[in-house]
């Protein structure tokens, strides 16, 4: 692990109790030169921050096995790594995001486990290992709505105890929201949060009825 003093790294930002590398960091500028996400996993986006608050107020279990699927740089998971002691896998299509998920893992002194594949390819019996099965900001084409949807389906199927997504809001999450409150014990929290800035959104969470 590199020496990382908390207090003094520059372009860095502290929210949730992990650390937050910000564009201008050089180890980002650094794998900005060399891995070029293309499905939108080139930042980090603000959703979250919003499941980690919502995560704060509904802790997992200790120790719990979880799954991030669109994880980009994974930053939930590393979270929930600190938070919660959680054995966390980061799941991506798009290989390119995992030098970012890693490296920040470092800067956490966390490890994260990541596996490239497609969300709609997760099987049951992948999907049993885990408790719980997290994702920020995937639901934002028309065509994912079906594709998570059915892997709320799956997860649940394979016995996983909860999905918890976050969102802005769009219209094709609020579609995800009505399709899984028709079958399945369904929450959609509005939720805010003031770390690191203020940010809204929605945060659902899907269990088995
Ligand atoms: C908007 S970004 C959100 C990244 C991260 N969850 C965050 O909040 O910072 C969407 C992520 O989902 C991934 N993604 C898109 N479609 C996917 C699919 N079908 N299966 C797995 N990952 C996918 C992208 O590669 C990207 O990393």
């Amino acid at each position: 692990m590199p020496y990382f003093n908390e207090y003094n790294e520059p372009n860095t930002i502290q929210a949730h109790g992990i650390v937050v590398l910000e564009k201008k960091h050089q180890a980002i500028k650094a794998l900005k030169r060399k891995h070029k996400p293309s499905v939108h996993g080139h930042k980090l986006w603000h959703s979250s921050f919003l499941l980690m608050d919502y995560l704060n107020f509904h802790p997992l279990p200790n120790k719990a096995s979880l799954m991030e699927v669109g994880c980009g740089w994974g930053t939930t998971s590393i979270f929930c790594a600190k938070r919660f002691a959680a054995k966390a896998t980061g799941v991506d299509l798009d290989p390119n995001v995992f030098p970012y998920l890693h490296t920040l893992a470092e800067f956490n002194q966390v490890t994260i486990n990541t596996e490239q594949a497609p969300l709609e390819k997760l099987s049951k019996a992948k999907l049993a290992n885990h408790h719980t099965v997290l994702g920020t900001d995937i639901c934002f084409w028309d065509e994912l709505v079906n594709k998570v949807y059915n892997l709320i389906r799956r997860s649940l199927q394979a016995g996983v105890t909860q999905v918890v997504l976050a969102d802005p809001g769009r219209s094709t999450f609020h579609q995800l929201v009505a399709r899984c409150s028709k079958k399945y014990s369904t929450e959609c929290h509005p939720w805010y949060t003031q770390d690191p800035e203020f940010i809204s959104g929605y945060v659902l969470c899907v269990s088995a009825r």
